[in-house]
């Protein structure tokens, strides 16, 4: 599975990811904060599994106020920079592809960030029993992605330039790392509405912060 080629992709990209999280845009940050704010409150007191947790920067928040956290992913060098933060609480950080991983238990909050985007569209309903087989009855799921960015030409929020449409109909971007590699992967962007119909058959939205950087959702399996 690390052959993969969005793995891939990030396991290079590791020690300049968290770049995205310190941008000079006033506005982005008031709205990345916001939502920080929120999954904090969100995770009080709560047993949280964090799929696809990459540098652990949504881990570390989380950290200040759940009960414990298993946080995996599945670019060793990305938890290799998880590993470095302090933490809150007790977190269990694992390199583990979601998509086999056999949770131990159960929990309250399920989270996934920035991986909405990358999901191919043709095939949801395996993201979303991934999620589901994670979470307690009652549980959130919680996710955050980006919106089509208005601030650069680039129509990305990193170097990079459309490579197009796949046949599923996936957009797809070629970034370009700091050495000057390129790497050509999925990420979708949605209004609102596409957001809403892309999710509404799988699960039920409880709340939908839809900015202009970011989208938000809390959502719940339909029972
Ligand atoms: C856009 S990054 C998001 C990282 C983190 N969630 C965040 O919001 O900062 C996507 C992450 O998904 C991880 N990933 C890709 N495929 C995966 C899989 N099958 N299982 C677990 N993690 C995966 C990548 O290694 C990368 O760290």
């Amino acid at each position: 599975m690390t052959d993969h080629p969005l793995i891939h992709y990030y396991r290079l990209r590791a020690p300049e990811y968290e770049a995205i999280y310190y941008r000079d845009t006033p506005a982005r940050n008031a709205e990345l904060h916001a939502a920080e704010a929120g999954l904090v409150q969100r995770a009080t007191g709560q047993t949280v599994c964090e799929f696809a947790c990459g540098t652990g920067y949504w881990t570390a928040a989380m950290s200040q106020s759940a009960q414990s956290i298993v946080a995996l992913d599945a670019a060793p060098e990305m938890i290799a920079e998880a590993q470095r933060k302090d933490f809150g609480c007790p977190v269990e950080l694992r390199v583990a592809d979601m998509f086999a991983w056999i949770p131990p238990q159960r929990y309250d909050l399920v989270v996934l960030g920035f991986w909405f985007s990358h999901h191919p569209r043709q095939n949801y309903a395996a993201l979303f029993d991934v999620l589901f087989r994670a979470i307690k009855p009652g549980g959130l799921i919680w996710m955050i992605d980006n919106n089509p960015p208005a601030e650069g030409p680039s129509g990305d929020t990193v170097s990079s330039h459309s490579a197009g449409i796949d046949a599923d109909g996936n957009n797809l971007r070629t970034r370009r790392l700091d050495d000057g590699a390129e790497h050509t992967i999925i990420k979708n962007y949605f209004t609102e509405l596409e957001l809403r119909s892309a999710i509404e058959p799988h699960a039920a939205i409880r709340h939908l912060t839809y900015g202009d950087y970011y989208w938000t959702v809390g959502l719940e399996p339909i029972i």
